[in-house]
């Protein structure tokens, strides 16, 4: 979709309600190179307005695509001090088919319909003083909202910001944090990487995010709010030296991209749990009928889960019934759903599911 060039004039002041139905379509303003597989999209409203949301939130777009329709979240790395725009950082994932539309074809002036921002993922409302933050890879956008959000507010926040990358090309927004730190002290951020980059040795923290980095970075810890966002095996690794170090998990905060791993120990570990599920819960044969695949499912497990432990790959982003990617015709066979808006009545009542969100009350055939 191609919008209308962007008129000047004011913009009107005071915040405004993100209406679903009135700003479901955002206009793309500006593309941003942040790293050599990073970018950042820049989007105003169709209307004139500023949005309201939560730092952390995502939105869930929905891309058509080859002629196919795709709905993906994306967490807003922009802070909601800065509301006439919202934008969305964006690395390229290999072989994904949005993150590359994105990056090859997504363009200043094109649109995209996008729901309203959504999610618990944030430091808002809470009365600590002294936070760390740890995020791998593209995890670095709800907790760049945040920083930047503080930054902007000059926030009594003491921010520990630390990144993980594979090389010290791959730091997202580097410029911008050393930027923030120069001009508030409060706010430090450090960079562990594994290799060098060709051209860039590195000089600083190497290896992995473990115990002796999160006590050479920020000795008091223990006494911080931590929120990390991250690939799964990044946050398991981040859960297991904090609890090891005595850490009070209550101020423990997590998001998951939900990036499944599909290595050889977690199809290991997926068989293994599978073999668990106990034999007294009632199993229900679902069957797939584009893929010709037929899955056992446990009454207690959601379709999704349990596909996946079978080691089949179905869309899915959000995992909590919210952004409507998993949403499948079910052809035949009942469901308990508890979804959280990912899907209207008219869909349920057109027999679609969200496979997240559903576990069986029957034989299922679903069409995927
Ligand atoms: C709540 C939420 C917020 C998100 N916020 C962001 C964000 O701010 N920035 C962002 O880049 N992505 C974000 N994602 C991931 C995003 O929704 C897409 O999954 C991603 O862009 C890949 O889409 P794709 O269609 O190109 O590839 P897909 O077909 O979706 O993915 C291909 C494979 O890559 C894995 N994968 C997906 N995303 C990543 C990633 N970023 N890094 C490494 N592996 C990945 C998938 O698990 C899958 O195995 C978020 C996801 C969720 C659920
Ligand atoms: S994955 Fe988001 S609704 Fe199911």
């Amino acid at each position: 979709m191609d919008a209308p060039a962007p008129t000047a004039g004011p913009i009107p002041t005071g915040y405004f309600r993100w209406e679903p139905e009135e700003d479901d379509v955002l206009i793309c303003r500006a593309v941003r190179e942040e790293t050599h597989d990073v970018k950042t999209f820049v989007f105003a409203p169709r209307n004139r307005r500023q949005f309201e949301f939560i730092s952390g939130q995502f939105l869930t777009f929905e891309f058509e695509i080859s002629g196919e329709t795709i709905h993906r979240c994306y967490t807003i790395s922009s802070p909601p001090s800065r509301p006439d725009t919202v934008s969305i950082t964006v690395k390229r994932v290999p072989g994904g088919p949005v993150s590359n539309w994105l990056h090859d074809e997504f363009k200043p002036g094109m649109m995209l319909k996008a729901t309203i921002p959504m999610g618990t993922f944030s430091w808002s409302g809470m009365a600590a003083t002294k936070y760390l933050f740890i995020s791998g890879g593209s995890g670095i956008t709800p907790l760049m909202s945040m920083t930047r959000s503080s930054y902007d507010l000059a926030l009594i926040a003491d921010i520990v910001f630390l990144h993980a990358a594979r090389s010290p090309s791959d730091i997202v927004f580097r410029d911008e944090l050393d930027f923030m730190a120069r001009r508030n002290r409060s706010i430090r951020p450090f960079h562990v990487v594994e290799r060098d980059a060709p051209g860039e040795p590195w000089s600083g923290l190497r290896g992995r995010i473990n115990l002796d980095v999160l006590k050479a970075v920020a000795p008091d810890f223990l006494e911080r709010e931590i929120f990390v966002c991250g690939p799964t095996p990044f946050m398991d690794a981040m859960r297991t030296v904090l609890r090891g170090a005595g850490f009070p998990m209550t101020r423990y905060h997590q998001e998951s991209f939900n990036f499944e791993d599909f290595t050889e120990e977690a199809q290991e570990a997926i068989a293994e749990a599978q073999a668990e599920i106990d034999s007294a819960v009632k199993t229900y044969r679902v069957e797939f009928a584009k893929t010709k695949r037929v899955v056992e499912v446990p009454a207690d497990l959601t379709v999704l889960e349990a596909a996946r432990r079978a080691g089949m790959r179905l869309p899915s982003s959000c995992t909590k019934g919210v952004c409507g990617t998993c949403k499948s015709k079910l052809v035949s066979g009942t469901v308990d759903m508890k979804h959280g808006g990912g899907i209207r009545q008219r869909e349920i009542d057109n027999g679609m599911t969200l496979l997240c969100c559903s576990k069986p009350t029957s034989d299922l055939v679903i069409d995927r």
